[in-house]
């Protein structure tokens, strides 16, 4: 299907923040190991559990979007799980939300998750080195993740509620949380309540609503604050919660709640501050894709003023550019950061990623035609690109563009298996690409940039 975009003017807002976060948001689910919708049901169980708080309007709407972005800074600790634990950070990630942190469980998961694929010598190191520096590793892994997602959501105008709710949300009851160890009442409300919320819809739905209320129930007053625990053991014990929490609409019902309602459309601006913000997700996967969102952005742009675009539409070919790579926070980051060649099952794990980005973005109206362009940054015009195999007639210019800016950026960027290339030796590569890879247009127009920058 052949994108028609319309383009951004200076001021109409095009969507709501309730429905571009909670799209963004199955991006964050997929580099948590989640199921997709996994954020949107923690934001319906904590927002459930809020109508027994007396909360303003205000209030609801900041624990809305606490709730909806409780996992924003979750990439920031991927490549440090990969190189710490030899292991898969997605997976690591997914078991670790089951364990209850007693000191058993917590060496069991050890265990089993540190270098598993690893021989008997290399395991026994790895495991080793984590148990020596255990304190130092758990608290740079939390930190990392904690400030991450505090400073994100300060870029997207969000209170300081809101980012301290997303920075505090593994803190516990007792004082055994991280990062800071902070106790008791402490701990911001919104971040006692996402926890909760977190713990309430991973149980529900890897193990049931019953198992998930025991869950609750011991851990009150360890990692819960026990007050709270009763409010939300009440939503779970209704009739029809299973139902509910299983209902496909429960996201378009979650949209039409009021604090999605009444959270202001989003203006150009804003929205330019969110696609930064969720860029910067994107590459901190891996530090070998460190700031390439936001390079593809600024290539984009010069190849479009080079190309004669209006500023509407060079903005919008921008937004595609941050976005375009979302849906790589579904591919492991030991696969992306894997120093030799890939497996056949490997490389197919990368391949679905633009699907995955089609996928995210397309669940925003407004982001229709950006989602078909975004999807097609790894297609080439002699059909030998991924994941469609589109061909040249089927590759709009916007798409050439992208793709241009995209294969600069990656050759000009070291690699887990080569390092960055320099500016001639990616010209002779590129210059070889044209007319079956990449478009002549787009290519001539970076070219022009460069050599004028
Ligand atoms: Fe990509
Ligand atoms: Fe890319």
């Amino acid at each position: 299907m052949q994108p028609n975009p319309s383009f951004p003017s200076s001021s109409d807002p095009v969507v709501s923040l309730g429905e571009l976060l909670g799209a963004l948001s199955h991006a964050l689910d997929m580099a948590e190991g989640r199921p997709p919708g996994h954020a949107m049901r923690c934001c319906w169980i904590g927002m459930e559990a809020a109508e027994a708080l007396d909360l303003t309007t205000s209030q609801r709407s900041d624990l809305y979007f606490t709730l909806l972005l409780k996992d924003l800074g979750g990439s920031a600790n991927a490549a440090h799980i990969c190189q710490l634990f030899l292991t898969d950070d997605i997976g690591f990630k997914r078991s670790h939300k089951l364990v209850d942190g007693t000191a058993r469980r917590g060496l069991e998961f050890l265990l089993s998750h540190t270098a598993s694929e690893s021989g008997f010598l290399k395991r026994l190191g790895t495991v080793s080195n984590v148990l020596r520096h255990s304190d130092d590793i758990v608290a740079g892994l939390f930190k990392a993740r904690s400030d991450r997602g505090a400073e994100l959501a300060r870029v997207m105008r969000f209170s300081e509620d809101v980012a301290e709710g997303i920075a505090n949300l593994d803190e516990h009851w007792n004082g055994g949380g991280r990062p800071a160890g902070l106790n008791g009442s402490e701990i911001p409300l919104y971040a006692r309540i996402a926890l909760l919320a977190q713990v309430a819809e991973i149980f529900s739905s890897e193990t049931g609503h019953r198992a998930a209320i025991s869950e609750l129930q011991s851990r009150a007053g360890a990692w819960f604050d026990p007050d709270l625990v009763p409010v939300f053991v009440d939503v779970l014990q209704r009739p029809g919660f299973a139902q509910a929490f299983h209902d496909p609409g429960l996201e378009a019902h979650l949209l039409a709640s009021e604090p999605a309602r009444q959270a202001h459309l989003v203006d150009e601006d804003h929205l330019d501050e969110i696609a930064y913000a969720f860029a910067k997700v994107i590459d901190a996967k891996s530090p070998f894709t460190a700031g390439h969102s936001e390079r593809v952005a600024q290539l984009i742009s010069t190849i479009c003023t080079e190309m004669g675009y209006s500023t509407g539409h060079r903005r919008w070919m921008m937004r595609a550019g941050l976005l375009h790579d979302i849906g790589k926070l579904s591919v492991s980051t030991a696969i992306l950061d894997k120093p030799g060649k890939l497996t056949g099952a490997e490389f197919d794990q990368v391949k679905l990623h633009p699907l995955f980005s089609q996928q995210i973005l397309g669940r925003i109206p407004a982001f229709h035609d950006l989602s078909i362009t975004a999807a097609a940054h790894h297609e080439r015009l002699d059909g030998k690109g991924y994941p469609y195999g589109m061909t040249a007639a089927h590759l709009t210019r916007d798409m050439r563009v992208l793709s241009v800016a995209d294969i600069f950026d990656a050759l000009t960027s070291e690699r887990p298996y080569r390092p960055a290339l320099p500016l001639e030796k990616v010209c002779t590569i590129m210059d070889q690409m044209v007319g079956h890879a990449i478009d002549i247009d787009c290519y001539a127009a970076l070219q022009t940039a460069i050599a004028n920058s």
